[in-house]
């Protein structure tokens, strides 16, 4: 409900997690600052992302420049098909998604698809109203709006350049280089995580929406005919599908079942996409999403990108909406190959054969001053028509003559004056464009919906509580340090205490301002897992108290053994 939504962004706002950007000049709708917690969470996000994307994956990691030529985005398809359909209130001037004004009132799904004479139609049929004055917006044009930042490169008129709309662009127009460094050995992977920019119509829901937001992606390059995934790693991995069939037909929903038994199925076409689906459901799951407000849903026919042949995306239940927080895109070589036209350079890979391959092969080298006066103009076309026959049907040249049909007419050519022979041809392997395929993740999504996802209330000594469970691995911070009291030298030691913790690679909050009670609420607002406190048996005992975030249980630890205990839990 909005109420979530509500509660999250006060909370973000008033603990730093984010906040609309340029207040202070009265804000542009789209753009969100991370505060410090928000910074940090984000920060560990993107950790846990690189080591299972790109580090236990075994793939490398790169990072390209933001601001592209209009070259790259000619070749890729975004010119002319990055576009959302706009329509604009003529009464107040705010413009709006067309499309999800007809899906939010309407009922219909999957409006993005429809043609823009439907779209107006529609607008009119069910009198749709501009959302922000209220005005009727029947008859208004909708138009294909371009989402992309246009900006000039360099002084004067300058090179038109644009804001990359996604990060892959970066790494497709490097490939001749990075297929280099990876020895020019299918399959490899590249990742690259970084700022992409849309120039969205209606920036909405906080960080959900926005104009400026981080992507990982990465981009897998297999050879289509022969790489495979190792499935086994997650095929038992049970996963919560939307596939397009239960989606259309009424009453049925999810289908819950494994990796493996949706490939053996065919419900997922793609075993690279399937792989990564389980490493990704995997993932999810190790930084905190709550697996019951998730699901992978098929991309429907009409939804998918320009580049993509299918798609899945990962979507969190989000205040009682579905949101995509990840696509898992076959692009095939849909990129490389508009790359190499638009570029004229190779985008592929030279396989190497296990052992030379020799063929034999037909060719022919006609005599053309016999084909020339006799047949004129059309001696061209009977070299081409006996090039063409070598090829399919070598014992046609078994006899005296071979007969070649030219404009309905044949021709009996005597094979001497074909030139015809039989070689041999060694080939040491092959050049192959690479199919991509590529899960993108949307990070502040992510972020968002680990926030949503770990928001809890509950009661403690009598007093209402609100706290984030976290994954300590996420936590923004994983301890907090507190004298009992800032007297009788606890202050002294429990700074001395978190300085000791934060050499040893702990992220630490000290705090010894307000009652205990407070500091401890502050730090459960913000997802600390762990509170260690100074007390007066310390100096006793060498001994401090841990509290636990979630069930507030305390235990006493040795002060010696306290930072390998710390990192132990928040590493799981
Ligand atoms: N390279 C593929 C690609 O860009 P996408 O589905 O357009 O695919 C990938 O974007 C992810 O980026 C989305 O799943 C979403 O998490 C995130 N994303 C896209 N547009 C966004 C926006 N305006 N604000 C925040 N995140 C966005």
């Amino acid at each position: 409900s909005d109420s979530e939504g509500r509660t999250l962004s006060e909370l973000a706002k008033r603990r730093g997690f984010f906040f609309p950007s340029n207040g202070v000049y009265g804000g542009v709708a789209g753009f969100y600052t991370y505060g410090p917690e928000g910074a940090a969470l984000k920060r560990h996000l993107e950790d846990a992302w690189r080591d299972r994307f790109t580090v236990k994956e075994g793939n490398q990691e790169i990072e390209a420049p933001t601001i592209m030529p209009e070259a790259v985005f000619e070749a890729s398809g975004h010119l002319d098909g990055f576009d959302d359909m706009l329509v604009e209130c003529a009464d107040c001037g705010e413009s709006h998604r067309a499309d999800h004004l007809i899906e939010d009132n309407t009922g219909i799904e999957d409006a993005e698809a429809l043609p823009i004479q439907e779209v107006e139609e529609l607008i009119r049929e069910h009198e749709l109203v501009c959302p922000s004055c209220g005005a009727a917006l029947a008859g208004e044009p909708v138009e294909e709006f371009n989402l992309m930042f246009e900006t000039t490169i360099g002084p004067g008129s300058g090179q038109q350049g644009y804001m990359r709309p996604e990060t892959a662009q970066g790494i497709f127009v490097e490939f001749p280089q990075l297929a280099e460094y990876a020895r020019n050995q299918l399959p490899f992977g590249v990742t690259q995580i970084g700022p992409a920019y849309r120039n969205e119509i209606s920036p909405r829901k906080g960080v959900i929406r926005v104009r400026e937001f981080t992507q990982a992606e990465l981009e897998q390059f297999v050879n289509p005919e022969r790489d495979e995934p190792d499935l086994s790693r997650v095929s038992d991995v049970e996963v919560t599908l939307y596939p397009i069939e239960n989606q259309r037909e009424e009453g049925r929903e999810y289908l819950t079942t494994t990796i493996g038994e949706a490939v053996e199925e065919g419900t997922i076409a793609s075993e690279w996409v399937a792989y990564y689906l389980g490493i990704a459901q995997e993932w999810y799951e190790r930084v905190g999403v709550d697996m019951d407000r998730f699901r992978f849903r098929q991309h429907l026919p009409g939804e998918r990108a320009h580049y993509a042949s299918d798609c899945w995306d990962a979507e969190s239940e989000l205040g009682g909406d579905w949101v995509e927080i990840a696509g898992f895109a076959y692009r095939g070589d849909y990129d490389l190959s508009k790359h190499a036209d638009h570029a004229d350079e190779e985008f592929t890979v030279f396989e190497q054969y296990d052992e030379p391959i020799t063929t034999e092969r037909a060719t022919v080298d006609p005599d053309m001053s016999y084909l020339g006066p006799e047949f004129g103009g059309t001696a061209g076309e009977i070299a081409d028509a006996l090039e063409t026959l070598a090829e399919r049907d070598r014992a046609a040249f078994g006899g005296e003559t071979v007969a070649v049909e030219v404009a309905g007419e044949s021709h009996e050519i005597p094979i001497e004056k074909t030139g015809f022979s039989i070689e041999e041809v060694t080939e040491s392997g092959e050049h192959v464009t690479p199919h991509v395929v590529e899960p993108s993740f949307g990070v502040g999504r992510t972020l968002y919906t680990l926030l949503a996802h770990a928001y809890r209330e509950d009661e403690v000594d009598g007093e209402e509580r609100s706290y984030l469970s976290l994954a300590p691995e996420m936590a923004p911070t994983t301890v907090g340090v507190f004298p009992l009291m800032d007297r009788d030298g606890l202050g002294e030691r429990a700074r001395r205490l978190a300085s000791d913790l934060r050499e040893s690679g702990l992220e630490v909050a000290y705090d010894d301002s307000g009652n205990i009670g407070r500091r401890y609420r502050r730090q459960d607002e913000v997802g600390t897992p762990f509170c260690v406190t100074v007390d007066y048996e310390t100096a006793e005992s060498e001994t401090v108290t841990v509290r636990d975030r979630d069930s507030t249980a305390q235990v006493r630890v040795p002060i010696t053994e306290l930072s390998d205990v710390l990192a132990a839990l928040r590493d799981g």
